[in-house]
């Protein structure tokens, strides 16, 4: 059982605070916890979820694992990096045929993604690809921003991203959400696919025009 000092004993209380999410209409954001195993598995074990990531896919659970202790143990657990849940996902279909309303079981909120704002102030979000295209990504990063801008209301503030040029579903939500490319650059990570070049985006806070 590690030490806590001070300041990790500050991070917990603070983490404490944060973990009742952040609510939208159809998601929660909340800390990452142990028992999301299964679920983060879904993606980082998914060759077409992973392509564009740093990493190749996992083979083994351990690896999931040891993403999910980190993030347990890091400070931006619950801050600014989250499990994405469905609050109200479609009833299973043994509970959907279910006659009366009291055999009906209310379905629990699973977790279909990740996302988060990590060093340098860039944002990174994976999402199991059963839930693909149904505006779950664009609604979590479009909440995940809103708490990045309250809490840095500063008109330098800004959030980068960096995504390879094949990636258009990735470009696509992020413009979407209002980043705007700022460059381009070749042969920038060597990767599982091999090299892959970068474009740059970058997003402020939306000032209200008069
Ligand atoms: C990038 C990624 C998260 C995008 O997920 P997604 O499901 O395609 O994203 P969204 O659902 O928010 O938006 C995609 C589409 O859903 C559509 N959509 C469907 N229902 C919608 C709704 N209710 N509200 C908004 N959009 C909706 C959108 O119009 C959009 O279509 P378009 O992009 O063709 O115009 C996903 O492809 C992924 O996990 N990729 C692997 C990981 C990765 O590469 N991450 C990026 C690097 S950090």
């Amino acid at each position: 059982m590690p030490v806590l000092t001070t300041t990790a004993l500050m991070v917990k209380a603070s983490k404490r605070v944060d973990l009742a999410g952040i609510r939208t209409e159809r998601l929660l954001l909340r800390a990452g916890k142990k028992g999301d195993l299964q679920a983060f598995r879904k993606w980082f074990e998914d060759p077409e979820a992973m392509k564009y990531w740093s990493e190749p896919v996992y083979t083994r659970v351990q690896q999931t694992r040891d993403f999910l202790d980190n993030m347990i143990e890091s400070a931006n657990n619950g801050n600014l990096e989250f499990a994405v849940c469905l609050v109200d996902p479609e009833p299973e279909a043994a509970d959907r045929n279910a006659t009366t309303k009291k055999s009906r079981k209310a379905p629990k909120p699973i977790v279909i993604g990740l996302v988060g704002i990590w060093d340098e102030n860039e944002v990174g979000f994976i999402f199991n690809r059963e839930y693909w295209g149904k505006g779950y990504a664009s609604e979590a990063v479009r909440a995940l921003l809103e708490k990045f801008w309250a809490e840095h209301p500063s008109d330098e503030a800004l959030v980068k991203a960096d995504v390879d040029p094949r990636n258009e579903s990735c470009l696509r939500v992020l413009q979407r959400l209002g980043f705007v490319e700022v460059g381009r650059a070749e042969k920038t990570y060597e990767t599982h696919i091999g090299w892959c070049d970068s474009v740059y985006l970058e997003a402020r806070k939306q000032r209200p025009s008069n």
